[in-house]
């Protein structure tokens, strides 16, 4: 069987980063989940309906560059607590974990749900206000005019949807290794998860 790691974590902790790199260096594939959401979400808002989106979605349709806006965020947050959407996002997502030079998937309930059985479980979080900070760096950056105090309610309030669902909430996995990313910088945040990663290689 391929060699999985299942990453999951509020939005802006790092796991996004930690993923890419973690498969990077490991020579794994890497799906970010959450542009599935993204796509169904932005589809909604265009007047589609959710589920038959998410039962036609297929990878391809993952690189517009709307699905990196704060817009498409919300509405994913929006659609990802109707069960059969996630229903529908299942299977494209069991079958890229699947991938023989084996893979990395990052998102809300990989390690609960979606591959309960990966080699490596990894959750990754930070204080919301170190979340909301960094995001709102990104968004200065990138020329958005924004205030910190919006960002952080904007952080709460899509962690309160996630976490609330009734469907595959926001959750550790209860074998997860626990990643605190509010006082690491990227590359040590990296660096932890690799070793993790390291570590559970030895072991199987
Ligand atoms: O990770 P990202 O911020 O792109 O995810 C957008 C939204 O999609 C999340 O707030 C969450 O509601 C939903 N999502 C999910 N399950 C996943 C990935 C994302 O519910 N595996």
């Amino acid at each position: 069987m391929a060699f999985v790691v299942a990453i999951d974590g509020p939005a802006a902790a790092g796991k996004g980063t930690v993923a890419r790199a973690v498969a990077g260096h490991f020579g794994l594939s890497y799906l970010d989940t959450g542009l599935l959401y993204r796509a169904v979400g932005l589809a909604v808002n265009r007047g589609k309906d959710a589920i038959a989106v998410a039962q036609k979605l297929d990878l391809s349709q993952l690189n517009d560059r709307e699905l990196r806006t704060q817009a498409a965020a919300e509405a994913a947050s929006k659609v990802a607590c109707e069960p059969d959407v996630r229903e529908a996002l299942i299977a494209t997502q069991r079958e890229f974990a699947q991938r023989r030079n084996g893979a990395v998937l990052d998102g809300r309930d990989i390690g609960t749900v979606i591959c309960p059985n990966a080699n490596v479980k990894l959750y990754v979080f930070a204080s919301p206000e170190v979340r909301a900070a960094r995001r709102y760096n990104e968004l200065t950056m990138q020329g958005s005019e924004c205030d910190y105090q919006t960002v952080l309610k904007k952080v709460q309030d899509r962690d309160a949807l996630d976490e609330e669902r009734a469907t595959a909430p926001l959750a550790a996995a209860v074998d997860a290794k626990m990643l605190d990313t509010t006082s690491l910088k990227i590359d040590e945040a990296v660096a932890r998860a690799i070793s993790i990663i390291e570590q559970a290689r030895r072991d199987q």
